[in-house]
């Protein structure tokens, strides 16, 4: 039995320790980080995972020093720049998730540049979080369903199947995956990992390789998903 999750979501921590554990400045831990998405992203298209869903900024992150905010509003424009083609190839297609206007204009222009490019693609989707925090995805769907019934536009009979239009991620995630040995989901996905397998693993995200994406797959492969019923 070897089954490939449709859904992957990693919440990508550790690279201020990875940084610092080598003497370099928390950037560069940030740096390595964006190569990291690269070589995930090709390995998770080849494994036919259809939806790659990385935390790359959280809406609790503006609270980091200006200098490191800075940098990481640069690394889309250097990433993009550097592996768009390559992306192109491969068929994967980028998507973002999170409330963008925060961000710099140019950050943003960067962004929808990329994610009209590769829009036709229909390979992984590498769906990246910024500016995104869980409980402000579901306040603001929840705004906008009350706003949807004021305005006579549909009826008060919303289901648990129809949520999912109102959110910015809408799919079930399969397996939920965290870099560098905290045991938290931090505002992560919570509607979405509702039945998700959760995998929680010592390595750093800048060291989180293909072979450590496939331990992971390979122990979601060992779980005996029930989805609350008996095992089968
Ligand atoms: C968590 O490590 C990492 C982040 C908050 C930033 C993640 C961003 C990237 C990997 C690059 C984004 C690039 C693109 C192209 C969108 P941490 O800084 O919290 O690490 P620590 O817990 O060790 O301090």
């Amino acid at each position: 039995m070897n089954k490939v999750p449709q859904t992957v979501a990693i919440i990508m921590d550790g690279n201020g320790r990875w940084a610092k554990a080598k003497g370099l400045p928390r950037t560069a831990g940030h740096k390595q980080g964006a190569e990291q998405i690269r070589v995930i992203a090709l390995a998770a298209n080849r494994m036919g995972i259809k939806k790659l869903i990385l935390y790359a900024f959280s809406t609790e992150n503006w609270k980091r020093p200006e200098d490191e905010i800075g940098y990481l509003c640069k690394l889309p424009g250097i990433f993009f720049s550097r592996y768009i083609k390559e992306l192109m190839e491969n068929n994967i297609r980028v998507t973002f998730a999170g409330e963008l206007e925060r961000f710099p204009e140019s950050t943003q222009k960067v962004i929808r540049k990329a994610v009209d490019q590769t829009k036709e693609n229909t390979g992984l989707n590498l769906d990246i979080a910024i500016n995104y925090g869980s409980r402000r995805e579901l306040l603001l769907g929840m705004q906008a369903y009350a706003q949807e019934v004021a305005e006579g536009k549909r009826e008060n009979n919303l289901t648990e199947a129809e949520v999912a239009q109102y959110l910015m991620v809408p799919e079930d995630i399969d397996l939920l995956i965290r870099t560098s040995g905290e045991e938290r989901i931090s505002n992560f996905l919570l509607w979405q990992i509702a039945y998700a397998e959760l995998i929680f693993t010592p390595v750093a995200w800048p060291d989180f390789d293909e072979t450590a994406l496939q331990d992971c797959i390979d122990q979601f492969n060992h779980r005996d998903r029930r989805y609350g019923g008996l095992t089968s």
